[in-house]
């Protein structure tokens, strides 16, 4: 009885353990606890020391993988403190240069920019035009930083005078119209300077129909990271405020995923390798573990977590209290990303994680 008990947990576990190893445990446990000399099997061995560990350490979290992300505003000498998010501001051009010296000197490869225009309107003419608030940045960031990645996040919501991330008709968020007018931003993005676009919308199309205006207008060497697989998630609450872009009506669920669905990630991300992403994205990251590593199994390109605000905040306002070692969950939760599949981390802690890096 106690024998079927326990082979069938094992089995469970089994089951569950990452999405693809099979269960050796059995036979080793079985041929450990068997031994007449004792035990044999002491993974305890490979710990006993600082050095040791480092040796058969399996994941890295490496300062190439981080991508910082930025709140650009308009005009100069603007510097706001995003409440849900200590330590992260919207800045106009000048300060964010500043602060992007920062990172650039840190040895961070790549920042991520999202803008916020003083007008919105039903068509987010700001997110297209030639002198939108993130094309601008581009522009001057380019000409200061030439070698740092710069990442334009593309989408509308931020543009819009209703907050959604397409066109409203009806109040409905209507697919084809919306699409167009993210391909006319990527390629304004491209125009800028941006070394890379990433589309965050959900809409259907989105990444095909950048991979040929960008192609079209002669930017076939820009790289798309595509948010495929981003999920309809409460943790983009501190974001919302930082990006003003909260739905006048509604909410994003006929857009972005239910977080109940796995398979549909899937199916997500690989109809954005058909349609020619470079890079694909899982967001959020924490919660979205499992889809990262089958992510991971499925395909060869680049795979991207997004460490979302909510979760951001969460451990800022834990260590704030003094509840948790803020350095310690940091680099835990990040090396989990990285132990789970994923190639690039987009994280508001990315200057904190470089300076722990480093020391
Ligand atoms: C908008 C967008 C959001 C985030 C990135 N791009 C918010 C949303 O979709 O509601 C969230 C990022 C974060 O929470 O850090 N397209
Ligand atoms: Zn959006």
């Amino acid at each position: 009885m106690t024998t079927a008990t326990k082979t069938d947990s094992q089995t469970i576990a089994g089951n569950q353990d990452s999405c693809t190893q099979t269960n050796q445990v059995t036979t080793e446990q079985q041929k450990n606890s068997a031994s007449t000399k004792g035990l044999l099997l002491r993974p305890r061995r490979l710990r006993s020391s600082a050095n040791l560990r480092s040796m058969v350490r399996e994941s890295h979290l490496r300062l190439e993988s981080l991508i910082n992300p930025f709140f650009i505003v308009e005009g100069s000498n603007r510097k706001i403190k995003i409440d849900p998010m200590p330590g992260v501001f919207q800045m106009s051009i000048d300060q964010a240069l500043f602060e992007i010296e920062k990172t650039a000197n840190k040895g961070i490869k790549a920042i991520l920019l999202f803008g916020i225009p003083e007008e919105k309107d039903s068509q987010a003419t700001a997110a297209w035009q030639e002198n939108g608030v993130v094309q601008n940045a581009i522009r001057e960031i380019k000409k200061r930083f030439p070698e740092l990645i710069v990442i334009a996040d593309t989408c509308l919501c931020e543009y819009m005078d209703h907050g959604h991330c397409g066109i409203v008709d009806q109040n409905k968020i209507i697919n084809d119209p919306s699409v167009a007018l993210l391909a006319r931003a990527a390629q304004a993005q491209a125009q800028a300077g941006a070394d890379m676009v990433a589309p965050s919308d959900m809409m259907d199309g989105t990444v095909g129909a950048i991979r040929e205006a960008l192609d079209k207008a002669g930017y076939t060497d820009i790289p798309i990271m595509a948010y495929s697989a981003k999920f309809s998630s409460a943790l983009y609450g501190p974001f919302i405020v930082a990006a003003q872009s909260a739905p006048q009506f509604g909410d994003r669920k006929t857009y972005q995923m239910d977080p109940a669905n796995g398979l549909e990630a899937l199916r997500e991300i690989e109809l954005d390798i058909a349609a020619g992403a470079d890079i694909v994205m899982v967001k959020p990251a924490l919660s979205y573990l499992d889809i990262i590593c089958q992510a991971r199994e499925m395909t060869k390109l680049p795979i991207a977590a997004y460490n979302v605000s909510g979760e951001y905040a969460m451990v800022k306002a834990a260590a704030a209290q003094g509840w948790i070692d803020e350095k310690r969950v940091v680099l835990e939760t990040l090396t989990g990303i990285v132990r789970a599949g994923a190639n690039l981390i987009i994280t508001y802690h990315a200057n904190d994680v470089a300076d722990w890096l480093i020391n």
